[in-house]
């Protein structure tokens, strides 16, 4: 019950909000992200813009977010600067074009550089949650990303209190903020259900400029269905994988799993539950997705480990309707403890990421389309590709029907190296890539991972070069060449 602190509209709370001040909002994806005031914040703007007066912010968020926040701010012209991460059509638009000057960082990184004082002041933090004390005792709702260092870090703390989530949610949280160099120790998470914080954050209550009541559901979309592709990707994951526990590279109890963001990743875990092979798994990721809430239900999942709750609405609403089932199955960490290379490396993790586009070397591009055009962002692929027991991307071996090879001679823009990924899976089969010099790399993709549309091509390119890492400078990009000038890459041509 709220007694101590000021009740605010969205409109009296996004009024304090001034023009070039620094925003950070908690949540992670649009799980856990405020709602009424950066909608109204965003109205806001476009008053100021209306009256030819100046108006942006900066925004820090954990990752991507609903469209309250990105999607109104960016719509809003109100976009001073924007990181880590995102997923907003309008906000990418507006990135592309320069309109909203973006900068994508590895998350783990974010909140130690805001505490470094590397990114500016934060003038307000904007939290959602699910329940506060008196004593400033914030219980978040369903995604934590940065919110303990934005509000011990704000000079100001708005509250949304949203309705929607159940204060019993407390204690599906750990929060816990690791003590900056010189003095920062080990992190003490030695399994994925170590708790080592506390189920709320705690600020100091006079930061607490007022909360605002809401009753607004969760903006996630759902997930699309399992097609023919993402079906025989998930399968030739779960496969690589049993024949890894056959071979005793993994062992018979299994290692915890993290698995990316979207669509893909999603059909990755469904067909790794659908498994016999493999048995009951814990999960230490970034993102829990809808699969491992249906797995947890089949006893499949055993406990997930992660930084948000990114389901459907009908799936949260299934958690939230039968806590007593997963309460102790669940719990969320900021994101800087989710994604923490220390505790990434300690605990073995087999990473499942997805790219955009590969090179027949190994190297990833995660996050730009033709080398140019940002996507989303790294997000955690980087946190958790670099610091692996077993690193695997996964994607469909072409894309737009087939007129984008994902495996190219060389990547457009590179994420993440040759040195870091240690498989590459698409539905055509698997490149098993440990071990192997860069030519026996090359021929492990083309030969099992290249769609048979581009198998020649990327023959041929492989004969062109020479050296250990035999490129052919004039050709790399010749596949890039070929759809930007006609619109296809089976009309590449080398010269
Ligand atoms: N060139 C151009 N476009 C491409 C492409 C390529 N090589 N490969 C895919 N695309 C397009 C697809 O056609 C699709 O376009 P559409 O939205 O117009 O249909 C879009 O990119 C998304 O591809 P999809 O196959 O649906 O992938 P996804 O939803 O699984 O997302 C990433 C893939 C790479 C964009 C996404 O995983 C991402 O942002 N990753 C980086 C962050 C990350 O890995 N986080 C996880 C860490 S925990």
């Amino acid at each position: 019950m709220i007694t101590r602190f000021t009740v605010m509209s969205p409109e009296e709370a996004a009024d304090f909000v001034k023009n070039d001040d620094n925003v950070a909002f908690s949540g992670f994806t649009a799980a856990g992200c405020p709602k009424a005031v950066s909608a109204a914040i965003a109205r806001k703007a476009e008053r100021e813009h209306a009256a030819d007066r100046a108006f942006r912010i900066g925004m820090f968020t954990g990752a991507s977010t609903g469209d309250s926040i990105d999607g109104t701010l960016s719509r809003a012209g109100a976009v001073k600067f924007r990181t880590p991460y995102q997923s907003s059509k309008d906000l990418r638009q507006a990135m592309n074009t320069g309109a909203a000057p973006y900068f994508d960082l590895h998350l783990s990184h974010l909140a130690q550089m805001i505490r470094y004082g590397f990114m500016g002041k934060i003038n307000f933090a904007i939290i959602e949650a699910a329940d506060i004390s008196d004593e400033g005792e914030i219980v978040p709702t369903c995604g934590v990303g940065i919110a303990p260092t934005a509000c011990a870090c704000a000079e100001k703390i708005i509250v949304e209190l949203n309705e929607r989530h159940p204060k019993e949610i407390r204690g599906m949280h750990d929060v816990y903020t690791p003590a900056d160099p010189p003095l920062r120790r080990e992190i003490p998470v030695y399994k994925p259900d170590d708790r080592i914080g506390t189920p709320y954050i705690k600020v100091d209550p006079s930061k607490i400029l007022c909360v605002v009541r809401t009753n607004l559901e969760n903006e996630g979309g759902a997930f699309a269905p399992v097609d023919e592709v993402t079906a025989r990707i998930g399968d030739n994951v779960a496969d690589f994988l049993v024949s890894e526990m056959s071979s005793g590279r993994i062992p018979a109890s299994f290692l915890p799993v993290q698995s990316g963001v979207g669509n893909i990743a999603n059909a990755v875990l469904g067909a790794m539950g659908g498994n016999a092979a493999i048995p009951r798994f814990e999960v230490y990721t970034e993102v829990i997705q809808d699969a491992v809430i249906s797995l947890m239900k089949e006893d499949r999942v055993r406990f997930a480990s992660g930084c948000s709750l990114t389901v459907s609405n009908p799936a949260i609403n299934e958690i939230y309707g039968n806590l007593g089932f997963f309460k102790d199955k669940l719990l969320m960490r900021p994101q800087e403890i989710s994604n923490n290379p220390e505790v990434i490396r300690r605990l073995g993790l087999i990473t499942i990421n997805t790219a955009l586009e590969a090179d027949i070397f190994g190297n990833i591009n995660s996050t730009h389309v033709g080398g140019t055009k940002m996507m989303n962002g790294i997000g955690g692929s980087g946190d958790f590709t670099r610091n692996a027991y077993l690193s695997i991307f996964t994607s469909p071996s072409v894309a737009k029907g087939s007129k984008i090879s994902a495996i190219v001679p060389m990547v457009s823009h590179h994420d993440h190296s040759e040195h870091s990924v240690s498989v590459l899976i698409t539905e055509q089969g698997v490149a098993d890539l440990r071990g192997k010099s860069p030519v026996q790399r090359a021929q492990a993709i083309i030969e099992n991972c290249v769609h048979p549309d581009y198998r020649q091509l990327l023959r041929d390119y492989l004969k062109l070069g020479a050296g250990h890492t035999p490129h052919d400078l004039r050709n790399s990009f010749a596949f890039h060449h070929a759809l930007n000038e006609t619109g296809d890459m089976h009309n590449a041509r080398f010269i």
